[in-house]
This record gives structure tokens, sequence and C-alpha cells, in this order.
């Protein structure tokens, strides 16, 4: 399959076969996916918690009452379960992890280049932290991409997923203890293969036209 064909024919599962889990080279790959996905400056402000067991993913199912139970038997059926978190801030250390591994990854050449990259990802950090005050929704869109990036390569590797906002993500903080980690939940993603009940598989896909949604200039 091309990448449009990938694209008209991935659906969001709303049903999981319980009994069919993800091959572990298959998983891999799709960690893979998730630890290339492009951040803005590099800044990679995530961390990925993945619930393979049932212990895991019950932890995950039981944040999801009230008006997000219709997401907990996704939950519960899927092989694995992603659970984007955001770090709750860019602080100094972070940063320079990240400089210090692109350095023992060979990306400078140069002391030059190397400050170069320090005072842009420094700029850019700044810049939401103190002038726009939307750090948060920064790493947010970043994720994002990381999300994106997983459900098309999920789709291309035949794996079926559910992305998911109907999550209680304060619930989801608390149960995982990621405040003390300085994480906090922002999505989370359901991982598998459909079952007979995933009524979405059997109806057609649904977009706005190609009018609509594009102008040239
Ligand atoms: C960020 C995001 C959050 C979503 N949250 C949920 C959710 O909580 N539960 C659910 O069943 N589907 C969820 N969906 C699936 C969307 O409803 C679905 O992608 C959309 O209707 C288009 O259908 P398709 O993915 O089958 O093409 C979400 C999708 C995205 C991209």
């Amino acid at each position: 399959m091309n990448i449009a064909q990938i694209a008209t024919t991935r659906r969001t599962c709303k049903a999981f076969d319980p009994a069919r889990k993800i091959d572990a080279a298959v998983l891999a790959d799709l960690k893979t996916v998730l630890r290339y996905a492009p951040s803005s400056v590099n800044s990679q402000p995530w961390h990925f918690v993945i619930a393979g067991s049932d212990a895991g993913k019950e932890t995950l199912a039981a944040t999801l009452d009230g008006a997000f139970a219709y997401n907990a038997g996704k939950v519960r059926g899927a092989s694995h379960v992603v659970v984007f978190c955001a770090r709750t801030t860019l602080d100094d250390t972070h940063l320079n992890t990240l400089l210090a591994q692109e350095e023992s990854d060979g990306r400078f050449a140069t002391p030059e280049a190397k400050a170069g990259q320090a005072n842009s990802r420094g700029f850019y950090v700044t810049l939401h932290r103190d002038q726009l005050n939307d750090l948060d929704a920064w790493a947010d869109r970043q994720i994002y991409i990381a999300l994106g990036n997983l459900l098309q390569a999920a789709a291309a590797v035949g794996v079926d997923a559910c992305p998911m906002e109907g999550i209680d993500v304060a619930a989801l903080d608390t149960a995982l203890g990621l405040p003390e980690k300085g994480l906090r939940a922002v999505v989370m993603c359901a991982l598998g293969y459909s079952s007979e009940q995933d009524f979405n598989a059997k109806l057609p896909k649904s977009r706005l036209p190609a009018e609509v949604v594009f102008s040239e200039i």
C-alpha cells in the first residue's frame, strides 16, 4: 500500500480482540517510530508509558469512568496501550541531557555548532515558557506529532489503533504517579487488532471534500 492507501483505509478501532497480541518485533518498530518523532528544536518533551500486561491495562482502564467509560473496554481489549506524557518542565537538566545526546550522536563538528544549538533551543523554550506562557500547549503539540506518526505507522504494519482524548488525565496522573516523575498525561492510544464488534471497521470513511480543505495559491 502507498501512503494514500494507508491514509484512506486506516480506521480508528472501536473494539479490540483481546486474544490477539502485537508481535514483539512489530511493537519494537512502533516504539522506534515514537522515539524518532520530530519535535520543535528536538525538544522531545515526552515520555511514553506502555501498558502491555493485564495489570498495566487494568490500571489505565480503572481511570476511565463516568463520561470516559466508553473507552475502558478498548483499553482492556487492546494488546498494548500507550500513554503519551508531557514533561511538566523543560528545565536545564533536560536541556543539558538533550545537548549531551546530540553531541554523543555526533551532531556537533565544532564547539560553535553546539553553542548554536543550545542557544536556538534555549530561545524557543524561553519564548514559550516566559513570553507566550504556553509551554504546556507547546509540549502537547509536539506530542500530537508523535501520536500522528504512530497512527500512520500502525496502519502501515497492519496494527489497529484507537487514539483517545476521552480520558481523565488527572486520574491517570495519580494512577501512574506522573507528577512525582515530572510528567503529566496528555493523550492515550490503544493498539491491537479489531474484533468482530468493531463497528467502525464496517463503516465507510468520511472526510470533507478536497476542495473544502485545500486552497492552491
Ligand atoms: C486526538 C484524537 C482523539 C480521539 N479520541 C477518541 C476517543 O477518546 N475515543 C474514540 O473512540 N475515538 C477517538 N478518536 C477517534 C476519532 O473519532 C476518529 O479518528 C475520527 O472519527 C476519524 O475516524 P477514523 O480514525 O476512523 O478515520 C480520536 C481521534 C483523535 C485523532
